[in-house]
């Protein structure tokens, strides 16, 4: 197996934690799902790698596995866990959180959800368990639009937590959604003028944007889309040079799936900073994973009453896509 390795680690040691980590896997019959914003040696390492809805997907359709691990971020973990309640579900580090899914707050979302009757709620899968025992129906950014296109365009929605996300639904659907006010942290911070200022330098490269970035970027992409989307564009386009505006974990495998192609990781506001690096998507390691294989633990819990009401909006969400 080819593992990047990111130096931290001398070849020998990054070789045995591989070695480990594959052992326990058979072991104890363990399945690694990984996200493309996971760092490149977790990646290199997982059964399976993919955007939040491939993950759902791969998790709900598992057979004869004791264990998960989810290495992303804590709503992932808690996805795979209500999908596979009888399944043990590991994450490497509990503190993998999310900024999208912290800014909308279960109980002031049910305060929201109560000033807006008649009105079907959809949520965007970067939740936490108690947001989505609120909502109708969940989505993630690669199936959005079309199950907001599966209801009557008359229909009245109210769409939480990413107000970014939801004004592009809005805008490809005609939609007027009502929208929380939430946002991640990470796809806030492109910069637009620097992002003009790049494409000037590259007037052949094509602008790849994540949907919960801003407007102003979203207008200078030539493809918005999940993670996933952006990857099938980038290997299907003609183009031989890409500016990637997301998360810059995903470099990794679009170089892998495109090795004669370039890509270039848009600029954040700040000169210098890492702010395009999710900060909780990094908290997993290689050497947390294997702790996370050989002790089992931490393990992701849900309340069962709870994910009783979460599983009805994702079984939803995996049956309109
Ligand atoms: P994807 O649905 O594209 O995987 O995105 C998940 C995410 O957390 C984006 O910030
Ligand atoms: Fe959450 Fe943003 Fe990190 Fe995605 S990139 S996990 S939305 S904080």
């Amino acid at each position: 197996m080819n593992v990047e390795n990111r130096g931290d680690k001398t070849p020998k040691e990054q070789e045995n934690l591989i070695k480990e980590i594959e052992r326990l896997k058979k072991e104890k019959k363990a399945v690694v799902l990984a996200h493309y914003y996971q760092r490149p040696e977790i990646q290199d390492v997982a059964d399976h790698i993919g955007d939040s809805l491939a993950l759902a997907r791969y998790a709900s359709t598992l057979k004869d596995v004791d264990i998960i691990v989810l290495c992303g971020v804590h709503f992932m973990g808690e996805t795979a866990k209500i999908l596979c309640p009888d399944k043990k579900v590991l994450i490497p580090d509990m503190e993998a959180g999310c900024s999208l899914a912290d800014s909308c707050d279960a109980e002031e979302f049910k305060n929201f959800i109560e000033k807006y009757p008649g009105h079907t709620v959809i949520s965007y899968v970067n939740t936490s368990v108690g947001v989505k025992a609120l909502t109708d129906v969940l989505v993630t950014s690669g199936n959005a639009v079309r199950i907001v296109e599966t209801f009557p365009k008359d229909q009245k929605i109210i769409f939480g937590p990413d107000r970014n996300l939801g004004n592009y639904i809005n805008s490809i659907t005609g939609r007027n959604m009502v929208l929380w006010d939430g946002a991640c942290h990470v796809h806030e911070q492109f910069s637009t003028e620097k992002l003009i200022e790049l494409k000037k330098e590259h007037p052949g490269a094509k602008v790849l944007v994540h949907p919960e970035c801003k407007k102003s970027l979203r207008l200078l992409a030539d493809k918005i889309g999940s993670t996933a989307a952006l990857l099938d564009y980038a290997r299907n386009d003609d183009a031989k040079e890409f500016i990637v505006v997301t998360e810059s974990g995903i470099l990794h495998e679009l170089k892998k799936q495109c090795p004669d192609k370039s890509f270039i990781a848009a600029p954040p506001e700040e000169a210098g900073c890492a702010c395009n690096e999710c900060s909780y998507m990094k908290l997993n390691t290689l050497e947390k994973l294997y702790r996370c294989l050989r002790d089992e633990t931490p393990e992701i819990t849900v309340d069962d009453k709870v994910a009783e009401a979460a599983r009805r909006p994702i079984e939803k969400m995996l049956e309109l896509s």
